[in-house]
């Protein structure tokens, strides 16, 4: 079997615990397989880090470092070529937002725009209602939402996700527009 799809096992075995976990890694593995062809960087590369990138969440916090700790050890162990480890632990120590300046190819700009995305458009109107349901906000609290939301759009990387983006962007703009327009009808 080939490595991705060793790891893909591997992971979805490990956190299937949080199906809401895997299900947002599967979501981050196919946008980033998607994009890393669109934009010709190499796949596999892309689709290891996007399967490890959130890996530490079965570990604990601060998931970036446990989770860089948990690839190094996988991949060493499979014998994955190092320039190639050291590029995915950069992918899974830089994947939040503060990182996004130290990230160094296009393939690790590639894997944290799929995990940016996957916060953007229905999946991530979808993710603030969740909210709400855990932390008893208002809908018209929803403002600093739409702010992070848009933050992540705008330090996208690659031209691909910026079009993903700008389409999932708009989606979300008019739904929040519509959900003030009946909250003032009432
Ligand atoms: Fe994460
Ligand atoms: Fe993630």
């Amino acid at each position: 079997m080939s490595i991705v799809g060793t790891l893909k096992r591997l992971v979805k075995k490990t956190m299937e615990a949080s199906s809401q976990d895997w299900e947002h890694v599967e979501r981050v593995y196919k946008l980033s397989t998607m994009i890393a062809k669109n934009e010709g960087a190499d796949v596999e590369l892309c689709q290891v880090g996007a399967l490890l990138h959130d890996i530490g969440l079965v570990i604990g916090e601060p998931h970036n470092l446990t989770g860089r700790g948990r690839a190094k050890v996988l991949l060493r162990g499979m014998s994955y070529p190092s320039a190639k480890i050291d590029s995915v632990l950069r992918m899974v120590e830089h994947h939040g937002l503060s990182g996004r300046d130290k990230l160094e190819s296009i393939e690790e700009k590639i894997v944290w725009d799929a995990d940016k995305l996957d916060s953007i458009g229905a999946i991530g109107i979808a993710r603030a209602f969740h909210m709400r349901g855990q932390t008893g906000l208002m809908f018209h609290d929803f403002t600093w939402f739409k702010e992070d939301t848009m933050i992540r759009f705008e330090r996208l990387n690659t031209d691909t996700a910026k079009e993903i983006g700008k389409l999932r962007i708009e989606y979300m703009a008019l739904f929040f527009e519509n959900l003030k327009n009946e909250i003032a009808m009432v």
